[in-house]
């Protein structure tokens, strides 16, 4: 299947490593040009390497700090201006927060809100008039799975999962007639240096099939997903071939998610 990709830009938020660089991976193999952000610069170098090395795509690399508004719209528009266009745009930048209520102080909130809402709402919004331009355009937001189903101690993250959640429907509405598509995926467990250490601080007796197979995950498929897992959806989802897919969010979890 021709995922329509070959010669379009995409700038992936989060990029370094994980989810957001395996995403550059599969969209430099489909004859994508991509920016890769991050904050450390030192690992986007890596990752840029590893994209040249195994795709032959040079990607461009930003230093960027996605909480901050200047650097998204900075980000997008050296990403346009190097390339002449821009087409998809991956907000996949995220971290893991999860505590208790009372343990939340306002500072957390705050933090935890401007890197998964407001890093989306930013480079999203600075990238509307590029995508305009060619007439349409793509965005995936990362999300988490727990944005629809809030479990105990999950805060900060799911009350601005939930709200990328909305973030992603209102925009698909607004953003249709400018045949702009908007789509969120909804991770369960995927393996990344997050759930890397989270395996160590939980289980540092378990090898990692042990602790990626272990029941107590509750994954109906019976395992913890790999990145490539995660990638193939998202590059899927903002190609050609899903053209008429706008507005949903679709679960990459192993089944593990109690909803649709
Ligand atoms: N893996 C999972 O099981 C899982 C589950 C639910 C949701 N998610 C979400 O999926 C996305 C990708 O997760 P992952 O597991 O692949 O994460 P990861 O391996 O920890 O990578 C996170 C990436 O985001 C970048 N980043 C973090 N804060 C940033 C900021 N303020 N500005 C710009 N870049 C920033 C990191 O680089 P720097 O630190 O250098 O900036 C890194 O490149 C995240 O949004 C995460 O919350 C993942």
């Amino acid at each position: 299947m021709d995922l329509g990709l070959k010669g379009k830009v995409a700038l992936i938020t989060g990029a370094s490593k994980g989810i957001g660089l395996e995403t550059a991976l599969h969209l430099a193999y489909e004859g994508a040009k991509v920016a890769i952000c991050a904050r450390n610069g030192e690992y986007l170098e890596t990752a840029a390497a590893r994209i040249y090395e195994q795709t032959g795509v040079e990607p461009l690399q930003i230093v960027a700090d996605v909480t901050i508004e200047e650097d998204c719209k900075r980000a997008v528009t050296k990403t346009a201006e190097h390339f002449g266009r821009l087409d998809i745009v991956i907000n996949n930048a995220g971290s893991s927060a999860v505590q208790p209520f009372e343990q939340v102080e306002t500072a957390l909130w705050q933090q935890d809100l401007d890197l998964k809402l407001f890093g989306a709402i930013h480079c999203s919004r600075y990238a509307l008039p590029y995508m305009r331009r060619e007439g349409k355009g793509a965005i995936v937001n990362v999300n988490a799975s727990i944005a629809k189903t809030p479990p105990a101690s999950s805060l900060p993250t799911t009350v601005s999962r939930a709200a990328g959640m909305a973030l992603t429907k209102a925009m698909s509405k607004d953003l249709g007639p400018d045949n702009i598509r908007v789509n969120t995926v909804c991770i369960g467990l995927i393996k990344s240096d997050q759930i890397e250490k989270r395996w160590k601080r939980e289980a540092p007796e378990q090898t990692w099939e042990q602790y990626a197979n272990d029941p107590k995950h509750q994954i109906p498929l019976g395992r913890i997903g790999n990145t490539e897992e995660a990638a193939k959806v998202i590059t899927f989802l903002v190609s050609d071939a899903a053209s008429y897919v706008s507005g949903t969010a679709v679960n990459i979890d192993g089944g593990k998610s109690g909803v649709l």
